[in-house]
C-alpha cells in the first residue's frame, strides 16, 4: 500500500487518502466485493449502519488474513440513533456487526437539524473516543452552520466531514471552512454517481493524460487534498480506480475541472434530510 498517501487527521491518526466505499453494495455481495478491493490493495473501507452491509465488511477483513492495524474501517451512526444513549448503543451494535473491538473512524451520518440532537450525539462520540472504542470521530453531511455549532458548543473538532463532492459540486466554500479548522474533507459520490464521466471536458482531459475519466476525476480529488472513497461493484473498475498515483494534473487543468461546478447537488440536502 506504499503508494497510497495518508492524511494526518487533527488528532494525529493517519487515514489513507484513497478508500473503498460500499454504499448500495447489497449485503449478500459485500464480503466478495470488499475482498476484491482488499486484494487490489485498498486498505480503507467506508460503510455505515444504514448500508446494512457491515457484517460483510467484517467477514472480508477476517478472510483477508491482513493484520487488523493495516486496515482503516469507517462506519456511521444512522439518523434514528441520534441522542447520547442511543448513539452509544448504536456504536456497540455496529462494532458487533463488524466484528471489531475498535473502529478507526465513526461518523454522524447526517445532522438531521429538525431533530436538533446532533450536539448531544457528538458528546457520545467524544465519550467513545475517550474510552478508546474509536480512533477518530467525525461527521458527514454537515453544513457550515452545523459545524459552527459543534465548534461553539463542544470540546472536540471533528477530524473529518464526509460530504457530497465531485466536479459538478466541488464545495469550494465548505472546503475552505474545513481547512480553516483543521477538518479533513472526505468526498462521497466522488464521481458524481457516474454523471461526470461523460462530461466533454473530463473526457478531453482524460484523453490528454492517457487515463480514464474516472482516474482523472479521482486524481483531481487527491490533488485538492480530499479523502476519496470511490465505489464500484466491478473488479476491473475497482482496480482501475486504485491506479491513480502515476500521473499529475497541472494547476490549470485542476481549475478547469473545478469550474464545472453546477451549484447543484445530486444527493439529499443536509439542511432538510431527516429520513429514519
Ligand atoms: P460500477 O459499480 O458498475 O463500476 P460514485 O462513487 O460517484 O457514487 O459513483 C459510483 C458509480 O460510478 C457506480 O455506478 C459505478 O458503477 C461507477 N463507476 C465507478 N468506477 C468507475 C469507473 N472507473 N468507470 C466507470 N464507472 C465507474
Amino acid at each position: 500500500m506504499s503508494d497510497v498517501p495518508t492524511i494526518t487527521l487533527n488528532n494525529n491518526v493517519e487515514m489513507p487518502q484513497l478508500g473503498f466505499g460500499v454504499f448500495q453494495v447489497p449485503p449478500q455481495d459485500t464480503e466478495h466485493v470488499v475482498s476484491v478491493a482488499l486484494e487490489a490493495g485498498y486498505r480503507s473501507i467506508d460503510t455505515a449502519a444504514a448500508y446494512h452491509n457491515e457484517k460483510g465488511v467484517g467477514k472480508a477483513i477476517v478472510s483477508s488474513g491482513l493484520p487488523r492495524d493495516e486496515i482503516f474501517v469507517t462506519t456511521k451512526l444512522w439518523n434514528a440513533d441520534h441522542g447520547y444513549d442511543r448513539a452509544l448503543r448504536a456504536f456497540d451494535a455496529s462494532a458487533r456487526r463488524l466484528g471489531l473491538d475498535i473502529v478507526d473512524l465513526y461518523l454522524i451520518h447526517w445532522p438531521v437539524p429538525s431533530a436538533d440532537r446532533y450536539v448531544e450525539t457528538w458528546k457520545a462520540l467524544e465519550k467513545l473516543a475517550a474510552d478508546g472504542r474509536v480512533r477518530a470521530i467525525g461527521v458527514s453531511n454537515f453544513g457550515a452552520e452545523h459545524l459552527r455549532r459543534l465548534l461553539a458548543e463542544t470540546a472536540t473538532v471533528p477530524t473529518v466531514n464526509q460530504i457530497e463532492l465531485h466536479p459538478y459540486f466541488p464545495q469550494t466554500e465548505l472546503r475552505a471552512l474545513h481547512a480553516e479548522h483543521g477538518i479533513a474533507t472526505e468526498a462521497w459520490s466522488p464521481l458524481g454517481q457516474g454523471t461526470v464521466l461523460s462530461d466533454a471536458t473530463i473526457i478531453r482531459l482524460a484523453d490528454r493524460y492517457g487515463v480514464t475519466p474516472a482516474q482523472l476525476v479521482l486524481r483531481w480529488h487527491l490533488q485538492l487534498g480530499n479523502i476519496v472513497i470511490p465505489k464500484s461493484a466491478n473488479p476491473t473498475r475497482i482496480r482501475q480506480n486504485r491506479d491513480i498515483f502515476s500521473f499529475e494534473l497541472s494547476d490549470q487543468d485542476i481549475a478547469a475541472i473545478t469550474a464545472l461546478d453546477t451549484g447543484r447537488r445530486i444527493g439529499a440536502d443536509p439542511a432538510t434530510f431527516a429520513l429514519t
